[in-house]
């Protein structure tokens, strides 16, 4: 399938993706990571530009995304979404169309998924989702290449995401399912995944596993992959010590991971709180390729952005 396929369309969540086009942009990943290192140039996004809207903090989402549409050759325009006319109390769809009329695609990290959904309804340029309370999907497309990196392929292999049931744990189960991997999410009662995108995933791939179980060792038995994110998620700060407790008991750590197999990866999107979630030891142990992870960031949303908006 040609990546022109995807031209135009909006990244709110890799549900809204088949299984071939999400192999399509890792492929294409792929390759841009290979030109980058080459040093050849690919400026899908000469005489573009792209807003890059931030209601949240961010480190990779941020910087990744700036340097991504810099190297494709068009210009980023980062926006703290406080700054905008939002915040006064101007429409989304209002906004939308203002942007449409100047940019060639929108970035946007913000908390209701229906906010981003708004913006792309009224939007006449393509929308990509930085992160909302319910998704990252641009941290899952970065995931999928990492695993396809280190153990060339994707389906067959289970992912085990132990901790809190957000945005991580459902965009993992929308990808890993999509591109045929069993996934286990293993959370305390009040904070599983939310059953309408388990529902998803089951459907995405009625031949594999989504387990949600309370028990992390029955969620990691024969993992290829151990998965976890903070325990609190931005926004949730305030809730951030009930958290812990609540939390007691998944944690990653090397006991929990003798029951995954002996090659297994460890993965965290970032930022960590070491002795928190995961363990330092297996954060920074030999498991773990959560820079390689980092760094495709980079790459995925590269390739992402050259098709949907080069
Ligand atoms: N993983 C991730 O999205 O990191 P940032 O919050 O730093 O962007
Ligand atoms: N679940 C985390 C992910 C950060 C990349 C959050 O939403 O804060």
């Amino acid at each position: 399938m040609a990546a022109s396929s995807l031209r135009g369309r909006d990244f709110l969540r890799l549900h809204d993706f088949s299984t071939v086009e999400i192999q399509t942009l890792l492929d294409s990943a792929i390759a841009l990571k290979g030109a980058l290192r080459r040093g050849e140039p690919h400026p899908a996004l000469a005489g573009k530009s792209v807003a890059l809207i931030f209601r949240k903090p961010s480190t990779r989402t941020r910087l990744s995304f700036e340097v991504g549409v810099h190297q494709l050759g068009g210009q980023p325009l980062f926006i703290s979404g406080n700054d905008l006319q939002i915040g006064r109390g101007e429409t989304i769809a209002d906004t939308a169309r203002i942007l449409s009329g100047y940019l060639h695609g929108i970035m946007i990290r913000t908390f209701a998924q229906a906010e981003i959904v708004e913006l792309a309804e009224a939007a006449s340029i393509p929308v990509i989702n930085g992160l909302t309370d319910d998704f990252h999907p641009c941290q899952v497309l970065a995931d999928l290449q990492t695993i396809l990196e280190h153990k060339g392929r994707l389906a067959g292999l289970k992912l085990a995401y132990v901790g809190d049931g957000n945005n991580m744990a459902h965009s993992l189960m929308n990808g890993c399912a999509r591109m045929g991997m069993d996934v286990a999410i293993a959370a305390p009662e009040g904070f599983q995944p939310n059953p309408t995108f388990v529902a998803e995933a089951r459907r995405a791939n009625p031949g594999g596993q989504v387990l949600i179980t309370t028990d992390p060792a029955e969620a990691v038995a024969g993992a290829d992959i151990i998965y976890t994110d903070v325990w609190a998620s931005m926004g949730q700060e305030a809730e951030h010590a009930e958290r812990v407790e609540r939390f007691a008991g998944y944690q990653v750590n090397e006991a929990l991971a003798r029951h995954a197999k002996p090659d297994y990866l460890f993965m965290h999107c970032l930022p960590v709180h070491r002795d928190e979630e995961v363990t330092a030891d297996v954060i920074d142990g030999p498991h773990s390729v959560v820079w390689d992870e980092a760094e495709n960031r980079l790459h995925a949303q590269k390739a992402l952005m050259a098709a949907l908006i080069g």
